[in-house]
């Protein structure tokens, strides 16, 4: 009957039973993209795919981790959920309550979220409120709340996010048939990765595959306090996603870096963005901007000779949400269409066909 999402995939991996109200946009089953023109760029044996997580329900991994939050907190007869958010948990969270009828209460940080998510926390019905600060400020005020008031946190402290988006790491390994040598992914509050660890690790503990991969997680340079070693008060970059100065799972990250021999490293707003137009106009991949960082991390490592392999391997970067949550970056950095008059000769006139 075709894929019913992530919960009855992989029911045996997660912490629900038959009590458990299985609240699913069918999130999850996501494609594993080869990128032949960036595979390329690094050497002629590297097999660099894409995990293109923004063709979730509502466009980002967050599903991932919110089917499994929503569901559990309709277990244990919670009445509302809150977060704070950078935008996507905020979307996610407002769909998944919608669908269940759990009331949700979102803090975002002011003027700092992309508009297609603060569309969709208002269109589900969350209760937005625009703190005057910052996303890490938000997220106290949060964890402040739901520990004195009976209200679910809904953020990735809360553990059943985890669980839910360990599966990305299942389905990599389900599609390429073994874990991938290196896995790549941006790095905020560091929820995702310390997930992805765990959902390998699982998967190998269960022999479903012989070997772990090497973890390489990317910060933005102005956001990067587990690359610094220290918080970062005013986090800043383009990449709002990832606009996060204290991460609430920087230790889980630090273990996933270390236990897989990888790294956590930085990013420029402008290798971002460069990179994140390399996976539009070479790939036809359309991410939001903190995607992008795990390609251009990936692209910056190839530079310093990371990876010097004689032999076939496989890189699989994790493009976090879909490149419509922020549109107005995009506008922004492409030149804006000529307007013209309604003629063919017009027309012909600035597209220079040859005939
Ligand atoms: N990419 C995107 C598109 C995100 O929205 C986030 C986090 C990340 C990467 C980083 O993942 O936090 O698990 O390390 N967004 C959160 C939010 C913080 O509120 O939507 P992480």
């Amino acid at each position: 009957m075709g894929w019913k999402g992530l919960i009855e995939e992989y029911r045996k991996f997660l912490p629900v039973d038959q009590n458990t109200p299985v609240i699913t946009l069918n999130e999850g089953n996501t494609p594993l993209i080869f990128a032949p023109k960036i595979s390329a760029l690094i050497n002629e044996n590297v097999n660099l795919f894409l995990k293109y997580e923004g063709l979730n329900p509502t466009g980002s991994f967050k599903d991932r981790g919110m089917t499994m939050a929503i569901s559990k907190a309709k277990q244990n007869g919670a009445k509302a959920v809150m977060c704070a958010s950078t935008g996507n948990t905020s979307a996610s969270a407002a769909a998944y309550s919608a669908r269940s009828g759990l009331k949700c209460i979102v803090l975002i940080p002011k003027g700092a979220i992309a508009l297609g998510k603060l569309a969709q926390a208002l269109i589900h019905g969350a209760e937005v409120l625009a703190i005057d600060g910052n996303f890490d400020q938000a997220l106290e005020l949060v964890k402040e709340i739901t520990d004195n008031y009976p209200v679910t946190l809904v953020n990735s402290l809360n553990p059943f996010r985890i669980e839910g988006q360990k599966t990305a790491a299942f389905e990599v390994c389900d599609s390429l048939g073994k874990a991938p040598d290196y896995l790549a992914i941006p790095v905020g509050n560091a929820g995702n990765i310390t997930a992805y660890w765990k959902g390998f690790n699982e998967y190998k503990q269960n022999n479903k595959i012989s070997n772990l991969p090497v973890m390489l997680g990317f910060q933005a340079a102005g956001s990067a306090p587990i690359v610094n070693k220290a918080i970062v008060t005013d986090p800043k970059t383009i990449a709002t996603a990832i606009k996060i100065g204290n991460p609430a799972s920087w230790k889980s990250a630090e273990t996933a870096r270390d236990d897989s021999q990888g790294l956590i490293e930085a990013v420029t707003d402008d290798e971002i963005l460069a990179a994140y137009q390399l996976l539009a106009q070479t790939e036809g991949v359309f991410v939001e901007p903190a995607s992008a960082a795990s390609v251009a991390g990936i692209l910056k490592l190839a530079k310093t000779g990371y990876f010097k392999n004689n032999t076939p391997i496989n890189i699989v970067c994790v493009l976090t949400g879909h490149g419509l949550k922020d549109p107005d970056r995009a506008i922004a950095i492409i030149k804006q269409p000529e307007v013209i008059s309604p003629t063919v000769a017009a027309v012909l006139e600035k597209i220079k066909l040859d005939k």
